[in-house]
């Protein structure tokens, strides 16, 4: 069952030069118990395409194109509807927990309000599904802990809460956006397990924004690859990631940081940069870096074309057209 589907949305911030075009063009499918990995350097369009799928771009924002959520078109809304959805059925765990979580109110009463308010719980019901919920997230001796405050909680602590906060709701659809970049190495490897494992045991549909291929090759079954506000390929993950066809995807890879090497907070950036927003490129946006560059790739936008195998690839590359229809041909 498609939990999520993303059809060629489009989103443009007023500017005073004009309209600065920040996603363009983006199609994703993410269905119900499965988990999809969205990469891409930084200013790529990540957590705008989070934002957008939550209604949380600022009222300026231009959006068309379409979101899905079990079949339902977000975009178009009225506020009070996606207020409960985002209270319910889609929730989302940001990179800074501490900025999430209100200082003054213990972690008993943050989790609780979710059920007392949109299940109409009592206080004391509401209480004990908190406890169970810290529970889920492994966090011990759950009694003392909801009568703690925040600054009582370590760094992955604070973030085990926010993951029980986003599922007390149970909701069928989770968006992390870089869950675990704020968090030392060990513990972001506990936050991500802890993820997958409740990925799986509730079937949740699983967006995980990361700026890390071995996140993506650990924890997901899909990836979907952004460049410059597009995605240029996607994919199941074993495949992508053995065999890539986008030349910037094949650019991540090779410069993806070693095991034997202290891990970089960004990713090792590919010769050049991405272009800015307001000033892209008129074909693909990827050409002043791409090694592969041709002259049509200067004027036309190739366009993501999705094969049979559940691949899509966006390149004007004839021999990524030949990969295709092989796949297409079996
Ligand atoms: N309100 C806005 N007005 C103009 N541009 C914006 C606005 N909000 C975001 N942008 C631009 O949109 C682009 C995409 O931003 P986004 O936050 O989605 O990137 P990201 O892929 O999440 O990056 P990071 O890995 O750094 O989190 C960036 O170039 C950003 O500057
Ligand atoms: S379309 Fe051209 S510039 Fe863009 S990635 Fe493909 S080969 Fe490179
Ligand atoms: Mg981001």
């Amino acid at each position: 069952m498609t939990r999520l589907a993303i059809d060629r949305l489009q989103v443009r911030h007023p500017a005073s030069g004009g309209d600065v075009v920040v996603l363009d063009d983006v199609s994703l499918r993410l269905d119900a118990g499965q988990s999809l990995g969205l990469v891409g350097e930084s200013g790529s369009g990540k957590s705008q395409t989070a934002l957008a799928t939550m209604g949380l771009l600022p009222a300026s924002a231009r959006i068309s194109g379409s979101i899905r959520h079990d079949g339902q078109e977000l975009l178009g809304q009225p506020r009070a509807v996606l207020d409960r959805l985002r209270g319910t059925r889609m929730t989302m765990v940001f990179q800074d927990p501490m900025t999430s979580l209100n200082p003054a109110l213990s972690i008993g009463l943050q989790l609780a309000e979710v059920p007392m308010q949109h299940r109409g719980l009592s206080r004391a019901a509401a209480l004990a599904e908190a406890a169970r919920m810290l529970d889920a997230v492994r966090i011990p001796d759950a009694a003392t802990r909801l009568r703690q405050y925040p600054h009582e909680f370590s760094g992955g602590m604070r973030q085990r809460v926010m993951i029980a906060i986003a599922l007390i709701g149970n909701p069928g659809l989770l968006i992390a956006d870089e869950p675990t970049t704020a968090l030392d190495v060990t513990v972001q490897a506990q936050i991500l397990e802890l993820l997958a494992d409740l990925q799986r045991e509730r079937q949740l549909a699983l967006l995980l924004i990361t700026h890390d291929l071995a996140v993506v090759a650990e924890s997901c079954d899909r990836v979907a690859v952004m460049y410059a506000g597009r995605i240029v390929e996607s994919g199941p993950v074993a495949r992508v990631l053995s065999q890539p066809w986008h030349p910037y995807t094949a650019g991540l890879l090779a410069s993806r940081p070693r095991l034997d090497r202290p891990r970089p907070e960004r990713l090792p950036s590919i010769a050049g940069a991405p272009p800015n927003p307001a000033r892209r490129p008129a074909g693909c946006a990827f050409a002043p870096r791409c090694p592969r560059v041709m002259p049509i790739c200067m004027t036309s936008v190739p366009r993501l074309e999705t094969g049979p195998d559940g691949r899509a690839v966006a390149c004007h590359l004839a021999e990524v057209e030949t990969a295709m229809n092989r796949a297409a041909a079996g």
